[in-house]
């Protein structure tokens, strides 16, 4: 508030996949920009990344500017052949090759040893550097068309929700940034699985698009990071992976995460609802899937809004509608947002999405017997 800060204008590109020409085009420029040591926010199959040139410092400090991104949290290189590898890591170990064939290009980021050409400030000066390819043609033919790895972590600004559209990348990062690469929604809609290589075992750090499962099916044995396994455990200083802190994925209002039965569940939303709502003067909302929204139409009668994330059964349907609907509430001046948890669908996404849940509530759940 209050702080000068210079703007730049920040130029949107539709990439439309059956426009070649249009296509070609809209590339030429972002690698231009890339290579002159801006910023591009681009479209992966997770989330929108901002990326710059990762064997460049200079450009790398514009994204932690860019995003006011606090400095001990590491970026992710994105990269888009195997070929690639040399130039980002100084070891290949054997279970790369492996994760690589049956994941890659896929959101999975493989935590490994830091290659020479890899400044520090990539890795927050660890000697380890995050490696992904994405499977998505816009950000293939980017990275390709640039001729260098990108460093990218998500499109928004620290701490807030992440960027699941073009438009949410504008609202948080227009004037800060060079360009935005439009490819529509994103289609897995939370992040890359964050699988740490380094150590003697592999080491799942971050729940993403990438289920345990597979990564236990291909390696046999994961383990699972305490801070990847709830905030609870979850320290702000000296862990394995700094950025994943309490609140993340954070919208402006307050979310109050509500577990349990789902009767009890449901009663809870609706009694918490009314009381709100009652109170007058508050925009209240609430994000739940469609059975639960029907459930709630008394609230909602009196004034509760809400997104809805489809059913809860269909879990890749909820993680591609998490963020924007966190992100609706948030634009439709929600301050208080009521949610009911995924914490029994620990499979799959369900753990991702429960993740990205309780960090958005600042670690606090409400657990209902
Ligand atoms: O799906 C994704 O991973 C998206 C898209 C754009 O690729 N990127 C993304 O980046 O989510 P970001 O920066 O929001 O999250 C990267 C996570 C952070 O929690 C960071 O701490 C961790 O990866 N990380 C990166 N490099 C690391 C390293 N060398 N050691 C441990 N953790 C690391
Ligand atoms: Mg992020």
């Amino acid at each position: 508030m209050g702080q000068e800060e210079s703007t730049v204008d920040t130029l949107l590109l539709p990439v439309d996949m059956r426009d070649s020409a249009a296509v070609q085009a809209a590339l030429t420029q972002a690698a231009a920009v890339i290579r002159r040591g801006g910023l591009v926010a681009f479209p992966t199959e997770t989330v929108y990344g901002l990326g710059a040139n990762a064997l460049d410092a200079g450009a790398v400090g514009r994204i932690y500017e860019a995003k006011r991104r606090d400095h001990r949290d590491p970026c992710i290189v994105h990269i888009a052949s195997m070929d690639d590898m040399a130039r980002v890591v100084s070891a290949v170990p054997a279970s790369v090759t492996v994760l690589a064939e049956a994941l890659w290009p896929g959101p999975l980021s493989l935590i490994l040893p830091r290659g020479r050409a890899i400044p520090d400030v990539v890795s927050a000066g660890r000697p380890t550097v995050a490696v992904r390819m994405p499977a998505h043609a816009v950000a293939l033919a980017l990275i390709r068309a640039a001729g260098v790895p990108l460093a990218a972590p998500s499109a928004n600004t620290f701490g807030h929700i992440s960027p699941t559209t073009a438009q949410h990348v504008w609202d948080d990062l227009a004037g800060r940034i060079d360009l935005i690469l439009d490819g529509g929604p994103t289609p897995i809609g939370v992040e890359s699985t964050v699988l740490d290589l380094s150590g003697p075992v592999p080491t799942l750090l971050r729940h993403g698009g990438v289920p345990l499962r597979h990564l236990r099916d291909l390696l046999g044995n994961v383990v699972v990071a305490e801070q990847a396994s709830g905030p609870a455990a979850t320290s702000d200083e000296g862990d394995l992976s700094p950025g994943l802190s309490l609140r993340h994925y954070a919208p402006r209002g307050e979310l109050l995460l509500y577990e349990g039965p789902r009767l009890r569940v449901l009663a809870a939303l609706t009694e918490q609802a009314l009381e709100l709502l009652g109170g007058g003067g508050v925009l209240i909302g609430a994000l739940l899937d469609d059975d639960d929204a029907l459930a709630l139409s008394d609230a909602v009668g009196k004034g509760l809004l809400v997104a809805r994330l489809g059913h809860r059964s269909d879990l890749p349907g909820v993680a591609r509608r998490l963020f924007a609907g966190l992100r609706d509430l948030e634009t439709r001046g929600a301050t208080v947002i009521l949610a009911r948890g995924f914490g029994g669908e620990p499979a799959g996404l369900g753990a991702a999405i429960q993740d990205r849940l309780v960090r958005a509530a600042s670690g606090r759940v409400i657990t209902l017997h």
